[in-house]
């Protein structure tokens, strides 16, 4: 157990956030007075100091009484262009809190004092703000401590998508559908899928009151131009065919085929996808899809509870090259349990026969809410090094197929505090991805758990409207959740 005391200041999130990178699930508990610190174990005082009118950011590490660390930051020094001093103040703590653990723990940190999920996002910040590259670099590893390696990843990645971008316009959206149905469920997913098993029969009211929405969604977002769509899930193709190419056909009939630049369809788990289904998705012009074997190695497939194998992956994706579809996604998961650079090795030689436009390259992440979580004792994970140098062959085997990151995001619980990224042929990067990762374009979403998010350029601002996470709430509701979004939307609109 760690035990924390605050003195000074209220960042407690932050400050807890970066002692589990460090101590990756210990017990912290937060100490309300100094009188109950007794500091035996581990304990940790993180202070914000006004000394002579100037001030500083101060932690002290104890084990068992002895003091083993301790550092200071000038706040005044501190110079990431932020627009207010609590910013400052809230980096001056992480930033001596993490000077101090380092100290005491020496793990490495590549993503030095980050915790939040999109990294890119504050490159974006630091370019609109006219900032130069050796500047950005400085201030990604010299103030957040970054790597050099991520610090130089994120830059790229960030001027990789300006296009896609800017300018900004706030009539412009993207379109989400969420189907959340699914053959039977993964031992790591949280998402909140449904399992057909049980839940086969909804399946055509939960269809028409889609459409009901997308319908709705036409009307709310007179005078917007659409964008991209993305139909995601669960796993879209778990329905039939003729069920989502009703959807596919409502999108096309409010929006205008012409007007979509980009329509995915994350098919995903390979044992949904037949012949029939993808002929269905080209007649109705998807032009990107996802197939995604997540791993290649059978035995893995098996344990994670993918009832398809790496030979279904293979004619899967050759069928779908053969009928014509332009863009072909596929997920990878790295660290997935009995698996190690031999394995990844064996996933990725397959991959780049396949030759794919777009790769996501995520790192294992143990959720709550995932089967995984309550059974982890019964499987072997790799060790943070061999995760890393697993994510090493991906960038490897990555180049080798001439793929460029153009996403990136974090996780809270991901293996080894590492990253997901998406990877793209030039020029064939997902535009909804991005719209979706670096939040300046507004998305609205449809359908069981999807969430809106309405951008204000203006402001800077996002307004999120959740759709219910319940079938039965989101199929008897609809009306509230379509009123919801009409609110939203109305005021960017008048904004
Ligand atoms: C929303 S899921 C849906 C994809 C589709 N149903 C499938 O399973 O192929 C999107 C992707 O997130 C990734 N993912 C889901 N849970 C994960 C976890 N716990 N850790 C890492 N990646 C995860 C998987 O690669 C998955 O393909
Ligand atoms: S990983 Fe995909 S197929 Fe598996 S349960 Fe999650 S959403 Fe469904």
């Amino acid at each position: 157990m760690i035990k924390v005391l605050l003195n000074n200041h209220e960042v407690k999130n932050d400050v807890f956030e970066l002692i589990r990178v460090f101590f990756p699930g210990e017990e912290i508990i937060l100490l309300e007075n100094v009188d109950k610190l007794s500091k035996d174990g581990l304990s940790i005082i993180s202070s914000l100091e006004n000394l002579n009118g100037k001030l500083y950011s101060n932690t002290e590490v104890y084990r068992d009484n002895n003091l083993i660390s301790q550092y200071q930051e000038d706040i005044d020094l501190i110079k990431i262009y932020r627009d207010s001093i609590e910013k400052d103040i809230r980096i001056g703590i992480k930033k001596s809190l993490f000077n101090a653990l380092k100290e005491v723990t020496d793990r490495e940190i590549p993503w030095g004092i980050l915790t939040g999920i999109r990294p890119v996002k504050i490159v974006h910040e630091l370019l609109s703000k006219g900032i130069g590259d050796k500047e950005i670099i400085r201030v990604l590893t010299e103030e957040y401590k970054l790597y050099d390696s991520k610090a130089k990843l994120i830059l790229d990645i960030g001027k990789r998508q300006i296009g896609h971008i800017y300018p900004l316009n706030k009539h412009r959206f993207s379109l989400y559908i969420s189907i959340p149905f699914c053959p039977t469920r993964c031992l790591y997913c949280s998402f909140p899928t449904l399992p057909l098993g049980r839940f086969k029969n909804y399946i055509e009211e939960y269809v028409s009151k889609l459409i009901y929405e997308i319908k709705s969604i036409k009307k709310l977002t007179e005078g917007m131009e659409i964008n991209t769509v993305y139909i995601g899930g669960g796993t879209p193709t778990a329905i039939p065919p003729k069920e989502l190419e009703k959807i596919i056909q409502e999108v096309y009939n409010s929006f205008g085929e012409k007007n979509i630049k980009e329509f995915t369809v994350e098919a995903g788990r390979p044992d949904t996808i037949t012949e029939e289904y993808l002929r269905v998705l080209n007649k109705n012009k998807i032009n990107r899809i996802s197939i995604n074997p997540q791993t290649m190695n059978n035995n893995t497939l098996k344990l994670i509870g993918r009832q398809h194998s790496a030979e279904d992956i293979i004619k899967t994706y050759n069928l779908a090259k053969e009928i014509g579809f332009p863009i072909i996604n596929m997920d990878l998961i790295v660290g997935l349990p009995s698996e190690g650079v031999i394995e990844i090795q064996k996933t990725l030689g397959e991959i780049k026969k396949l030759d794919p436009e777009n790769l996501t390259v995520h790192t294992l992440s143990i959720k709550r809410g995932s089967k995984f979580i309550n059974t982890l004792e019964e499987y072997d994970l790799e060790s943070q090094d061999t995760i890393g140098n697993m994510l090493e062959e991906t960038i490897t085997y990555s180049k080798e197929m001439g793929l460029i990151p153009y996403y990136l995001y974090r996780q809270k619980q991901i293996l080894g505090n590492f990253e997901n990224i998406g990877y793209a042929k030039p020029n064939m990067e997902c535009i909804y991805n991005i719209a979706i990762m670096e939040e300046k374009e507004t998305i609205i979403g449809a359908g069981m758990g999807a969430v809106s998010k309405v951008f204000f350029p203006e402001e800077n601002r996002l307004e999120r409207v959740p759709n219910f996470r319940d079938i039965k709430e989101y199929i008897e509701r609809i009306e509230e959740q379509i009123k919801n979004k009409e609110k939203v939307v109305k005021d960017l609109l008048l904004s």
